[in-house]
């Protein structure tokens, strides 16, 4: 089986006033399908960029990455996908229940099935009584959870997240950990950054650490955190290593 994201030597640079930044530099990194995938490093590491590489809203300087086999500058391999962005943003003038509708249509899903997704949608990110009043008067958190029923509307095989937990309460992150979990469940594939270390530790089978740019862990949380030790106390010990 075509590992869901498969990242060859992916380099990425921006020129800047000061010179370039190396956002990212010989990254190698395989997700196979089924994982809940766990994207880690400290501010500037170069995940957000990672994942607009893997949405194509990004080029690379070097490398390569797939989706499912399918490169990622091609429009097939955006196909399966489900993406919440790290400042979910959105068509405020909508109600949240047509923001839904409408990206069931661009997946040309039947009316049928947009209705009874959206419906369970709602229902999952606990915005069913805000459904029908537009976006535009939503709290951060109630967009956040917004955005992630639309990332969900087209059943995605692979779910690509940049800090799903971001910006919510308690509840709001145990309601996303149960989402990651159904869909693991129903087969899927999960690729989060956070910096929610405790939910990362609870949600993943395997994780990555970037740093500066470049890759410096990857493997299941089991082996790489020592027995006693926090997944945030190996993260700060490797990160400042
Ligand atoms: N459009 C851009 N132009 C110039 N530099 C950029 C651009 N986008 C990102 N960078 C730089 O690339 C590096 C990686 O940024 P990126 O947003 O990928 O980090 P991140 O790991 O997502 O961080 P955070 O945890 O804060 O979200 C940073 O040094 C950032 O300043
Ligand atoms: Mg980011």
């Amino acid at each position: 089986m075509k590992p869901a994201i498969d990242i060859q030597g992916l380099s990425v640079a921006f020129p800047s006033r000061t010179g370039t930044v190396h956002a990212l530099q010989d990254l190698t990194l395989s997700v196979a399908p089924g994982t809940v995938f766990g994207f880690l490093g400290p501010n500037g590491a170069g995940k957000t960029t990672t994942i607009q590489v893997l949405l194509g809203f990004q080029e690379a300087s070097a490398g390569t990455a797939s989706l499912f086999g399918h490169a990622t500058t091609h429009t097939i391999a955006r196909e399966k996908i489900g993406y919440l962005s790290e400042n979910p943003d959105s068509y405020n003038f909508l109600t949240g229940r047509e923001l839904l509708t409408f990206a069931g249509r661009l997946f040309s899903l039947p009316s049928s099935e947009i209705k009874k997704r959206t419906a369970e949608l709602l229902s999952e990110t606990g915005l069913t009584e805000a459904a029908d009043r537009r976006i535009a008067t939503y709290s951060r958190g109630m967009r956040q959870r917004i955005c992630m029923a639309q990332a969900l509307i087209n059943d995605p095989e692979l779910l690509i997240l940049d800090e799903p937990t971001g910006g919510l309460d308690p509840l709001g992150r145990r309601d996303i950990r149960r989402m990651i979990a159904a869909r693991k469940e129903a087969g899927k594939t999960i690729f989060f950054s956070s910096h929610e270390l405790s939910e990362v530790e609870l949600a993943c089978d395997r994780i990555a650490i970037l740093s500066k740019g470049r890759l410096i862990a990857e493997g299941p949380v089991s082996s790489l955190v020592p027995p006693g030790e926090s997944l945030e106390r190996y993260f700060i010990n490797t990160v400042s290593a």
